[in-house]
């Protein structure tokens, strides 16, 4: 018998130059199935370039990619949608197309993807604005949204495919605390009701604390730290001391 979960996602030796510079320079990490692993590290440090390795939407110059057993560098790009279409990415930046309503936004990939009627896509865009605690807004543009709103919109478009691996790109940054925790929630929810895996990169260490079951940071192009959120609070990696202190003493600076 087996028990250990299944790896749903795995770099092994992974860079990536951008011009001559190596943004990753041999990264290596794997996530195993209904894992939440939180990924952090300084601004500049590749984060998003990793999550854009996993969806497939770079190349790495040198390593291997695999999403299960399929390693990425080596798929048409036929099996690379399939993968695509298995996996959400909750962009950094919400990245809506902004001449499409909330709900256009947010039925693309159904349209695209799946043979759902127009009912049933109806039905789950609606689902997917209540789980990020949105409604009455599926006939807005994105430009008629806050910040925050477009993010959750953005929420709600990845999770419209029920994704096994879902990726989050600082996914709290820019919301209140109580849209902030709904989110928090919302990760947490999909791992033990839905046994989704998450990938979440933020600089948010309350909202790292509350979702990770597992905790990697990223610096000079690797991964330097990959633990359990107690290793990484009792880190001695000099930068990991460094960035949760300078956390804490912003929180006891701000009122
Ligand atoms: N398309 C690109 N072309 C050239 N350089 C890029 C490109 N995308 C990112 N970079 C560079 O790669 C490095 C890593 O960028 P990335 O966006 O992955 O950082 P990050 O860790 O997500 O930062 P942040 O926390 O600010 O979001 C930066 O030096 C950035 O300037
Ligand atoms: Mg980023």
């Amino acid at each position: 018998m087996n028990s250990t979960p299944e790896t749903m996602v795995e770099m092994r030796g992974v860079e990536l130059m951008f011009s001559d510079k190596a943004v990753l320079d041999g990264v290596n990490f794997s996530v195993r199935a209904e894992e939440v692993l939180v990924i952090m590290g300084m601004s500049g440090s590749g984060k998003s370039t990793l999550l854009s390795l996993l969806m497939g939407l770079l190349e790495p110059n040198k390593g291997s990619i695999f999403f299960k057993k399929e390693n990425l560098t080596q798929l048409s790009r036929a099996e690379l949608n399939a993968v695509r279409m298995q996996i959400g990415m909750v962009y950094q930046n919400a990245a809506l197309l902004s001449s499409l309503t909330v709900q256009q936004n947010i039925a693309l990939p159904l349209e695209e993807l799946s043979d759902k009627s127009r009912e049933e896509i109806d039905t789950l865009v609606d689902q997917k604005l209540e789980m990020v605690g949105l409604k009455d807004i599926r006939n807005k543009l994105p430009s008629e949204l806050s910040g925050g709103m477009q993010k959750r919109v953005g929420l709600a478009r990845a999770l419209a495919m029920d994704p096994k691996l879902v990726l989050f790109d600082e996914p709290s940054a820019g919301l209140d605390p109580i849209n902030s925790k709904l989110i928090d929630d919302l990760i947490i929810r999909l791992r033990t009701e839905q046994k989704v895996t998450s990938i979440v990169v933020t600089h948010e260490m309350d909202n790292a604390f509350a979702v990770a079951t597992r905790m990697a940071f990223l610096d000079g192009g690797k991964i330097v730290f990959d633990g359990t959120p107690e290793e990484f609070r009792h880190s001695r990696l000099p930068i990991i001391i460094s960035f949760l202190s300078s956390f804490s003493n912003h929180r006891k600076s701000t009122p």
